[in-house]
């Protein structure tokens, strides 16, 4: 039985055939949230890309989710103000936390950094508790670094 960091490090090389050679974020985004959604199972993947003063929906797999997250609002507010990855074991823990679905119950999120700016996050949502540690931090930077 495949753990989690050998499920990644099997994905990773995926997440870079993918990316190789595309130019369109969007279009990497897209199947990156696919890839990852399917093979883990998660409960929502998705991005939010940085639009003028706001995180704006992009590409994404799971229940439908809201559209607009102010600078240092929620999770993804915060990974994007604070330029670092959050991960929260148990959402109803985290001051702020924006509810788009009732069912999850973990998250974790990711910067995208380009040029020193964050430029989008990586959101993914769990219906189970602590789902998220520094191994899916460690990977999960790799793969925003390789779709930005
Ligand atoms: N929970 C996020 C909002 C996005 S949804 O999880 C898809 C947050 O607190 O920023």
């Amino acid at each position: 039985m495949e753990n989690k960091e050998q499920r990644y490090e099997r994905l990773l090389p995926q997440v870079a055939a993918l990316c190789d050679g595309e130019t369109d974020r969007v279009a990497k985004m897209a199947n990156v949230c696919a890839l990852l959604h399917q093979e883990f199972g998660f409960w929502w993947t998705g991005f939010y890309r940085v639009i003028g003063d706001e995180l704006l929906l992009g590409p994404f797999q799971g229940p439908l989710a809201c559209v607009h997250i102010g600078y240092g609002k929620g999770v993804c507010g915060t990974a994007w103000k604070e330029g670092r990855t959050v991960v929260v074991p148990d959402v109803d823990q985290f001051p702020g936390h924006i509810a788009c679905s009732s069912e999850s119950r973990s998250e974790i999120v990711v910067p995208m950094v380009k040029d020193g700016e964050v430029v989008a996050v990586l959101d993914i949502d769990s219906k189970d508790l602590a789902t998220f540690d520094e191994v899916d931090a460690r990977y999960l930077e790799q793969v925003a670094a390789l779709v930005v």
